[in-house]
């Protein structure tokens, strides 16, 4: 040991024990987060449902609102264009997909021809699902 070991001690100890003295002067620290309950199945099938509606009413919001209502109550901006709450009283939701895909979804000018790579048809269908309002006929 040398003689500057103390000079170095005195310095490490008036570095740190500030430090410390602010650590104990804050609040005290959170209790544990209390541990998760292991999921079931049934709660991960619900999660995933409600991921692919948030994505799909994403996808409403952006590619479907400028024409159609897409919400429970609101008014249709394009005349000719139905309430997507309604869609089932007139189409099958079941296979929109396909449809989709195909392009076959309707013939007005106005209505836009979507690829079925371009978007997210399973979760714009869960989503168109989950805001029908009448059951189908
Ligand atoms: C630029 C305006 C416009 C946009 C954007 C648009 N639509 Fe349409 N949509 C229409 C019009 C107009 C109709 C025609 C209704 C008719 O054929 O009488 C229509 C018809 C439809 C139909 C057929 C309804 C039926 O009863 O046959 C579906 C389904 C539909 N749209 C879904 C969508 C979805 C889902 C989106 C968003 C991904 C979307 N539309 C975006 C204008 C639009």
């Amino acid at each position: 040991m040398n003689n500057q070991a103390p000079a170095l001690l005195f310095l490490l100890a008036a570095l740190v024990l500030p430090a410390c003295s602010r650590v104990s002067d804050s609040a005290p620290p959170e209790p544990a987060a209390p541990l998760e309950t292991p999921q079931t199945a049934e709660d991960i099938i619900i999660s995933e449902q409600d991921e692919r509606v948030g994505r799909g009413q994403a996808i409403a919001e952006t590619a479907c609102a400028g024409c159609h209502a897409i919400g429970a109550a609101d008014e249709s901006p394009h005349p000719d264009a139905p309430a997507l709450r309604l869609l089932n009283r007139t189409i099958d939701l079941d296979t929109l997909d396909a449809r989709f895909a195909a392009g076959t979804i309707s013939d007005h000018p106005d209505m836009p021809d979507w690829q079925f790579e371009q978007i997210d048809a399973a979760g714009l269908v869960a989503y168109l699902k989950s805001v029908q309002t009448s059951t189908p006929e």
